[in-house]
């Protein structure tokens, strides 16, 4: 009995001595074959995700700190089983872009109790205050160049104009939209466009500024979810629905390059559009193919690598003990986040070279008709 006894305790000893040194080599990062800083994207099936991916290798080629990407491939499910994997793997930092900015909540206050500094990217979360800091690009100055330029290709009155947007579950989407209502809107009350595919758009076209709700509302009848397939079978859907008065020279505020080319696609193939202006974002490649080709009026360049250098010059801050740089701040609706925000460019014909070949951003071997 005794022998047991003692067989026993040494067995509690060794086990505890076990689960003690697999404890460390998890644990805090920066040694051993643990991870510094987790990042989360949102899918690989959109080339903007990927384009982030390749930015971040790129960047973090000779980085002393270890990384991981992990891709979320559109499920919130998926997202909080990566946010686990790189926690178990013991992060200090955590980059993520949420697929769905609330859902997304519960995966950070998952990190957050373990001590771990939550980084909102592109994407803000929402709705927590288990969010440490937010890098982004302006989004709002986004939907304003959209709307701009659509405004500056318009001629005459009663243009026709057809509204798309992204996902509501992105709370990006809002901030494009919003950015677009404040310059489109002027133009809409004077008489410049007329709504094609809205009649939420049409009844607050006298309100210059709307809230979330009224925005809701709008986006519940022209969200493409980010889904160019979607985007697809809406711009059928409202081309099929409207009369003659609504085609010929027509505008289109498509909200990004994915969902741009699929619509104007759609615009490209009915005989009584004479022409379009088509708006998008992010300086896809087979985007710029398409201003190259006139078949997408203009981008809005968004430089990937800048974000990423913010994102990950925060992530060292914070590794190295450092308070992060930052510029102002959002309200995720639960706290003020504190953010570095990153300006953007708009691209057409006329400056296509100068902003995305000079700068190096692509190669122009990667287009024809340059
Ligand atoms: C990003 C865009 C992107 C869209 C769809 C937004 O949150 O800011 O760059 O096109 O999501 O993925």
């Amino acid at each position: 009995m005794r022998k047991r006894l003692k067989r026993l305790s040494l067995l509690l000893v060794f086990t505890l001595f076990a689960a003690m040194l697999a404890a460390c080599s998890s644990g805090a990062g920066g040694s051993g074959s643990g991870v510094d800083v987790g990042i989360v994207l949102p899918t690989k099936d959109e080339p903007r995700w990927v384009q982030d991916e390749e930015r971040f290798k790129a960047a973090l080629d000779d980085s002393d700190y270890t990384t991981e990407i992990l891709f979320s491939q559109g499920s919130s499910a998926k997202e909080k089983e990566n946010v686990e994997t790189l926690i178990s793997k013991g992060i200090d930092v955590l980059i993520i872009c949420p697929q769905d900015g609330d859902a997304a909540a519960s995966a950070v206050e998952a990190a957050k109790k373990e001590g771990i500094t939550v980084i909102a990217y592109d994407r803000l979360i929402t709705n927590t205050d288990a969010v440490d800091y937010y890098v982004t690009f302006d989004s709002v100055a986004v939907g304003a160049a959209q709307g701009q330029y659509l405004i500056d290709q318009a001629s005459g009155t009663d243009v026709p104009l057809y509204l798309y947007a992204g996902a509501a579950t992105d709370n990006n989407a809002f901030l494009f939209f919003e950015g677009a209502w404040s310059t489109l809107q002027p133009k809409i009350a004077d008489g410049t466009f007329k709504i094609a595919n809205s009649s939420e758009a049409e009844a607050l076209k006298d309100k210059a500024e709307l809230t979330r709700d009224e925005m809701s509302k709008i986006l519940g009848q022209v969200t493409t979810n980010w889904d160019p397939n979607e985007a697809k079978n809406k711009a059928q859907t409202n081309l099929t629905a409207v009369g003659a008065d609504m085609k010929g020279d027509i505008s289109i505020l498509a909200p990004n390059d994915g969902t741009s080319r699929s619509i104007a696609d759609v615009f490209a193939s009915d005989g009584d559009i004479s022409s379009y202006t088509v708006t998008g974002q992010d300086a896809e490649k087979a985007s710029i193919q398409y201003v190259i080709d006139g078949k997408q009026s203009m981008t809005v360049f968004k430089d990937v690598r800048t974000l990423v250098t913010d994102a990950m010059g925060m992530a060292i801050s914070i590794l190295d003990g450092d308070t992060p740089e930052t510029t102002g701040s959002y309200d995720n609706g639960a706290v003020e986040v504190k953010a570095k925000q990153t300006n953007v460019i708009v691209v057409d014909q006329e400056n296509v070279q100068k902003e995305l070949i000079d700068s190096e951003y692509y190669e122009a071997s990667e287009f024809t008709g340059l």
